[in-house]
């Protein structure tokens, strides 16, 4: 049985105000969201007060990107050792936003992921197609190509101790969620292919989905079978909608 797993991703929003605010709002949807796990990525700069907010609560919280090295003269960047210090279970990898703003590729993404794991956190990979690509009838062969440059870098066996996050490009921050039918389909395509490689990974690895869940859609879409919860995005940083899709996901 697959753990289910909500996670916020707060991207570059917030002030100390509202990150206090709303992990406070947190606290209590996920004492009561028995069984389901609830984890939020704010802006690295906040880490430190999340770390203080959510002391001897059962949020988790991770970090939106992580650099390939762990120190050195790396201007800006911040290293997976010090996410770790400063109590990260997670790092989100592979962003839509990271891979189109920031020009990751597939090879940097996967380098990413290492780095991230060696240093003892979870990665999140995030991968999904583009609109373009999911009018072309592309989408499996995209999440394929961007799930085999990590199996080629570190292994399939790595995926025991990683987290998949289907995000369909065209579904992030638009309003248009992926109907529970295309996304279960995508993500049980997933699940098949990773199945090629290790029966047993495949059964077990979470596969979250991302773009546009609110509290209205995340029972539905949180109900199928190849669905293990999901990366949110806007509605993460409104508590109300926040803990609905929490409770959307209690098994
Ligand atoms: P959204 O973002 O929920 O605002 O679409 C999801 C994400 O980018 O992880």
């Amino acid at each position: 049985m697959r753990q289910p797993l909500v996670m916020g991703n707060w991207k570059l929003n917030g002030t100390k105000a509202s990150v206090e605010a709303l992990v406070k709002a947190l606290v209590e949807p996920a004492a009561k969201a028995e069984g389901v796990e609830v984890a939020v990525c704010p802006p690295v700069i906040f880490l430190g007060l999340v770390e203080k907010l959510t002391e001897g609560t059962r949020i988790q919280y991770g970090a939106q990107n992580a650099d390939v090295h762990t120190a050195g003269a790396f201007t800006g960047e911040n290293s997976p050792v010090m996410l770790k210090e400063f109590g990260c279970k997670y790092a989100l990898v592979g962003h839509s936003e990271r891979r189109t703003l920031h020009a990751e590729t597939d090879a940097v993404v996967a380098a990413k992921y290492e780095a991230i794991q060696q240093n003892g956190l979870v990665p999140v990979l995030c991968i999904g197609e583009t609109l373009a690509q999911f009018e072309a009838n592309e989408t499996k062969a995209v999440v394929e190509t961007q799930l085999k440059a990590v199996i080629d870098h570190s292994g399939i066996d790595s995926f025991a101790n990683a987290v998949i996050a289907y995000e369909p490009v065209w579904a992030i921050g638009t309003g248009k969620t992926a109907t529970p039918e295309i996304a279960q389909s995508v993500h049980a395509h997933i699940r098949a292919y990773l199945a090629g490689f290790s029966a047993d990974v495949a059964a077990k690895v979470q596969i979250l989905y991302g773009g546009s869940v609110t509290g209205a859609t995340a029972a539905e879409l949180f109900g199928q079978a190849d669905i293990d919860g999901g990366l949110v995005g806007g509605a993460s940083l409104k508590p109300e909608d926040f803990a609905q899709i929490i409770a959307g996901a209690k098994q």
